[in-house]
């Protein structure tokens, strides 16, 4: 059976969306599990940015089906938003298919989000979405599955949503029946994990790959591979513990050169070096079998660059550090062609973590890519 998955490793924003992108062109369906429009996947096609945050990162490949699956939660002010998208990029909107099982973030859930956010004494810094309470609202069985709005809604908001919407786990099945290939699209990251992340800096769903089957309604014997998405170094939105983050120039770099603010939120993205204690504890709750590596071009100029190898007892790190490159490198497209500091760089993640690194990506467009 053929359904693989793909996953963030760090606090999301790792490139999720143009490595989905990337992979889709091997499938025939790109499936969301998890999640809602607190995600922001960004694919760049020339001077074009396009930034989803519901529709499967599997648009811009002609043949895909898309699919939203039932563990997701669903802003149809959102969807609506983006079915003018794909029709502004002449995407053929018959391609999108959403599980009945899904559930409706209504606006109620959007300002009890922001008054408990308001409310707490320690924020989390949330996306303001209503993610949190759409699913807890699920959770207390007193949410709005996607099935029931749309045969009580009569707006043509809600009639321009019902004609996506179907039986999702007959759909999914079917579709494997038929030896279609699904690739699975999570959402934020692993440490954003609602049971193994920094709790309570989460967000409110499973983001790990195990989600993928409750969130498409598939058993875990069909699912192959695991990719799991690293950026080359940490990035994180929102507060929560973040060990191996910097604070002085060097972030600030990175920060900047990485363009690191929030697709959804436009907020500063807090920056630090690549954490591989974090990373280990990733590829378990996982099982990655390969590792995509994120925006090493970012790094290019950095005298010197960090990797966390430990966390000490007394709360702080221990940073091994290795020599810089001065080289850019976004022209690069086989990683033995990366210059010699870059290449002991990913020789080393890949060492500290354990999987292969089979793809690394070094810039923002479609082709910035070496394997
Ligand atoms: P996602 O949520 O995991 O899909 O990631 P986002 O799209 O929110 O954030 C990743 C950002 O980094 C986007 O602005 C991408 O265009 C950009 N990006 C992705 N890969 C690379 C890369 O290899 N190099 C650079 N410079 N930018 C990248
Ligand atoms: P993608 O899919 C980065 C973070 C928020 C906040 C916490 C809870 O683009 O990688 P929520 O609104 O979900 O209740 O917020 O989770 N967060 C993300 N951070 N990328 C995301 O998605 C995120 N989705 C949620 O910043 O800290
Ligand atoms: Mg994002």
């Amino acid at each position: 059976m053929s359904v693989d998955v793909i996953v963030g490793l760090q606090w999301g924003d790792e490139g999720k969306g143009r490595i989905v992108d990337f992979y889709a062109r091997e499938y025939d369906v790109v499936a969301r599990f998890s999640g809602g429009d607190n995600a922001g996947h960004s694919l760049v096609v020339g001077n074009e940015r396009i930034a989803l945050r519901l529709v499967p990162s599997g648009v811009l490949q002609e043949k895909n089906e898309l699919f939203i699956g039932g563990g997701c939660v669903v802003n149809l002010e959102t969807l609506v938003e983006e079915l003018d998208l794909l029709a502004k990029l002449g995407v053929d909107a018959h391609r999108l298919f959403i599980s009945d099982r899904a559930h409706v973030v209504l606006q109620t859930h959007i300002e009890a989000d922001k008054r408990r956010e308001a409310e707490r004494a320690q924020p989390i810094g949330t996306t303001g979405r209503g993610i949190g309470p759409a699913y807890a609202d699920r959770a207390s069985r007193v949410g709005v599955p996607l099935r029931e709005y749309c045969e009580r809604a009569s707006t043509p908001q809600a009639k321009r949503v019902s004609a996506h919407v179907v039986d999702g786990v007959a759909y999914i099945h079917e579709r494997l029946a038929q030896r279609k290939r699904v690739l699975a699209e999570g959402a934020q990251g692993t440490m954003l994990d609602v049971i193994y992340g920094t709790y309570p800096y989460v967000t409110s769903s499973s983001t790990i790959a195990g989600a993928a089957c409750t969130g498409l309604g598939i058993g875990p014997k069909v699912v192959n591979r695991v990719i799991g998405i690293a950026k080359a170094y940490c990035t994180r939105v929102g507060a929560g513990p973040f060990p191996s983050e910097l604070h002085g120039r060097e972030g600030e770099r990175l920060r900047e050169r990485g363009r690191e603010f929030g697709t959804v939120t436009g907020r500063p993205r807090r920056c630090g070096w690549f954490d591989a204690v974090l990373a280990r504890y990733a590829v378990q709750l996982n099982g990655i079998d390969a590792v995509a590596l994120t925006k090493l071009d970012v790094l290019s100029g950095f005298e010197r660059v960090g990797i966390v190898t430990a966390y000490t007892s007394d709360g702080a790190n221990e940073t091994q550090y290795l020599e810089g490159w001065a080289e850019e490198i976004r022209g690069i497209r086989r990683i033995p062609d990366l210059p010699p500091a870059a290449g002991r760089f990913v020789t080393t993640l890949q060492n500290l973590i354990g999987v292969p690194i089979e793809l690394v990506s070094v810039g923002p467009e479609r082709d910035d890519l070496a394997r």
